[in-house]
């Protein structure tokens, strides 16, 4: 090969200037990634996790890597992966339970062109996805809402539901680690400006929530069904945090990537699906189906929602596309040789 071949190399704090720290453009990215994903303009393969382990269990005590590659087309027209290290132990060390390095590649020749730290990036489009929910999927006049989960996910569904909902007056949010709640509620009521209660018996408060998110990593479910009332979204965002009842109580189930949820095999959907409690027909819609208008999202003010997002390498590619492109223009970023 002749010629010199650069990457563009930019850090967390570059990436999230040029595109992450923007919550709106990040839920016009997630709107754009799930549309573009249904009119089959995007590939998502399944995720290739490297565990430590063989149950969710032993991935909380010794973490994993997921590989998550993927390409996304429209006026992103990009390739890439997201390679996702966690370990839920990591708050002992001081340190993130997540840290992420999202690698570009051009599409046509496959070849990378970009390095980006994606730790913010992924943390706001999850935010994001969850805000894309609420959008379509939650009661228009919603004030209650429940987070469960005070982490770094916990804070970005606040900041995108926010503002899908601006109706929410009052957020209560429950943590393993009370401590944990209680800082979650001080910091977020002061930049938000509403009530957010640190609580610890969740059961009153998510039966008056028509908002319900599960950003936690907890390993069995925290959310009963005799606590969801008519009209409430479930928005469960990470792995065995409904129970199984919950789902059966749904109206309607809404998923982002069907296949990738039951490859992944692990939050409350899935696992239902290889106990063969639900089929592939009992899913009524990819979240992309509802934004293209092929289906109705909510449809009255009682319908109970169950929706979950496995995560798509090809959210954070898009994110990081944006940032890259603005880059060049504006000439930030370390460029890098590595042939020549
Ligand atoms: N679906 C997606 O696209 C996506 C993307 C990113 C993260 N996630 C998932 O979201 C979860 C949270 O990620 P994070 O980065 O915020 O992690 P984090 O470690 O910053 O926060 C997780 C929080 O959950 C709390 N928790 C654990 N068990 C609990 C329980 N039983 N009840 C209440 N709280 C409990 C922990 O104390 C912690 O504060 C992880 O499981 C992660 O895999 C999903």
């Amino acid at each position: 090969m002749s010629g010199k071949l650069e990457i563009l190399f930019l850090s967390n704090k570059q990436v999230n200037a040029l595109a992450a720290d923007n919550m709106i453009e990040v839920m016009h990215d997630m709107e754009r990634v799930l549309s573009l994903l249904d009119e089959g303009k995007a590939i998502s393969p399944n995720k290739a996790v490297l565990s430590w382990g063989e149950t969710v269990e032993d991935e909380n005590k010794y973490g994993r890597i997921n590989a998550m590659p993927g390409y996304i087309g429209g006026e992103y027209d990009m390739a890439g992966i997201k390679w996702i290290g966690s370990n839920p132990q990591n708050y002992k060390l001081g340190l993130p339970r997540a840290t992420v390095l999202v690698v570009l590649n051009d599409p046509v020749t496959k070849i990378p062109v970009a390095v980006s730290d994606g730790t913010t990036v992924s943390a706001k489009r999850t935010g994001a996805i969850g805000g894309v929910a609420a959008k379509y999927l939650s009661v228009s006049n919603a004030s209650n809402m429940t987070i469960f989960g005070a982490g770094a996910q916990g804070r970005t569904q606040l900041e995108a539901i926010l503002l899908a909902r601006p109706t929410i007056k009052n957020v209560y949010i429950n943590d393993a680690f009370f401590e944990k709640a209680q800082e979650f509620a001080e910091e977020m009521s002061k930049k938000y400006g509403i009530t957010v209660t640190p609580i610890k018996e969740p059961e009153q408060y998510c039966s008056k929530s028509e908002i319900i998110v599960t950003v936690t990593t907890a390993t069995e479910p925290i959310v009963e069904a005799s606590w969801i009332k008519p009209g409430t979204l479930m928005i469960n965002m990470a792995d065995y945090e409904f129970t199984y009842d919950c789902v059966k109580m749904a109206d309607k189930i809404v998923v982002d990537n069907w296949e990738n949820i039951k490859h992944r095999k692990i939050s409350t959907v899935a696992l239902m699906y290889h106990e063969g409690l639900i089929k592939d027909e009992d899913i009524t819609a990819h979240i992309g189906e509802i934004i293209n208008g092929k289906k109705p999202g909510r449809e009255s003010d009682d319908e109970i929602i169950y929706f979950n997002a496995v995560g798509m390498g090809i959210e954070d590619i898009a994110v990081v596309t944006r940032a890259y492109k603005k880059a060049l223009a504006q000439g930030v970023g370390t460029k890098v040789t590595y042939w020549e």
